[in-house]
């Protein structure tokens, strides 16, 4: 088990609707006030990071989309020490533009910027933005030049690639980001593909919410792919979390999201992630095994089971830590208020049952 203190990071509410497909009343806006409020409130409380989504269009219940760079920069300009993790979508971005949009980000707040490096699974999306969709290994490819690119102009002078995607001739970009050796890169994806890039050049692999087993074989796999490659990779899993003072409460609030599920929504969201998931070479994809129920959180968060008492979470995320996870990356129903509640009541006893495992662990 890592000695390191597992980490958290929550996920930015820019799009509207929340993070459930559901009817149920969401105590979430996905406006600047509330969210600079959040971001204050989730560093206060212990948060490290805090990821930003990117959306063109409305779908299945986010009806309104902030675009995620403009946005993160103003949650860093309203903190001090939470870093912010922008998605970027290859395709509309090119990686020249985003690599000096980002080194700016990096250089007025000091390094706090992060990047998440997303594929996409929307192809309505790309239609209506007049982008070109490409298959699912493809767009993996193309992900992968992205984030070679990205690093090449942030690290060295006179950078030169030539992919079949991306060129670059002899280009220095000045200034440099500040944060070493450049800003972190996360992806997200659980598919093969998703998995050979994370083990040949991000920093970071999310994935959706799993069950342990789902989330160790995921972490076996990219570990020895990564270490094949001469390197490491950190793994931070999504977990929709529901702490209550009572299990029984915690539960009925998941029952209730559920019940009032948006169905036609969940359905429209399924169909659309899980064909582009069937388009990759083994005809999976992050939400290939994922029920309606599932489906009703967007990244499967309710499968990570972080739904409880604080004590009962807290156990289950040292137990996540235990199978080399370094990272949760939380959503919520009502964020200011579950975000504050989280750091108050579940984070200490994280860190001390974290503290308890590491005595074990030291020899006398
Ligand atoms: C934590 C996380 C965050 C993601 N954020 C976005 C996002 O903001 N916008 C988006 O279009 N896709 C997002 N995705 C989707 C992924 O980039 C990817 O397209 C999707 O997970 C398909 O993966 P697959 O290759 O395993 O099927 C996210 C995925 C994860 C796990």
């Amino acid at each position: 088990m890592s000695q390191q203190a597992i980490k958290f990071a929550y996920w930015v509410p820019n799009v509207s609707g929340g993070l459930v497909v559901s009817k149920i009343e969401q105590r979430t806006d996905w406006g600047i006030d509330y969210n600079r409020k959040l971001a204050r409130l989730a560093e206060a409380a212990g948060f490290e990071y805090a990821l930003t989504q990117i959306r063109f269009t409305a779908g299945y219940g986010a009806e309104f989309q902030h675009e995620s760079v403009a946005f993160s920069h103003a949650l860093l300009a309203a903190t001090t020490h939470l870093k912010v993790i922008a998605a970027i979508l290859p395709g509309p971005w090119k990686p020249a533009l985003a690599a000096k949009q980002l080194a700016t980000i990096d250089q007025l707040t000091e390094g706090r910027i992060a990047v998440n490096i997303v594929s996409g699974w929307f192809k309505g999306e790309f239609n209506a933005i007049g982008e070109h969709w490409l298959e699912h290994d493809e767009r993996y490819r193309r992900s992968e030049e992205f984030i070679r690119v990205l690093k090449g102009i942030w690290t060295q002078d006179n950078f030169t690639f030539k992919g079949d995607f991306y060129r670059v001739n002899n280009y220095t970009l000045k200034p440099k980001p500040l944060g070493l050796p450049h800003p972190e890169i996360f992806q997200g994806g659980s598919s093969r593909a998703a998995r050979d890039m994370a083990a040949s050049v991000s920093d970071w692999y999310f994935t959706n919410g799993n069950t342990p087993e789902g989330i160790k074989a995921q972490i076996d796999d990219i570990r020895v792919k990564a270490a094949a490659n001469q390197r490491s990779v950190k793994v931070g899993v999504n977990a929709f979390v529901i702490a209550r003072d009572t299990e029984q409460e915690a539960r009925a609030v998941l029952q209730e999201i559920i019940e009032n599920a948006d169905v036609e929504a969940v359905h429209a969201f399924g169909d659309a992630a899980k064909q582009a998931g069937k388009s990759s070479v083994e005809g999976e994809g992050n939400w290939a095994k994922s029920t309606f129920e599932d489906l009703v959180q967007y990244n499967d968060g309710f499968k990570t089971n972080l739904i409880g008492t604080p004590l009962q979470i807290a156990q289950r995320i040292v137990a996540l830590k235990a199978l080399g996870v370094d990272l949760v990356l939380a959503g919520f129903l009502h964020f200011q208020e579950e975000v504050e509640y989280f750091g108050r009541r579940v984070l200490p006893l994280v860190r001390e049952l974290e503290a308890r495992r590491l005595e074990e662990l030291t020899p006398a």
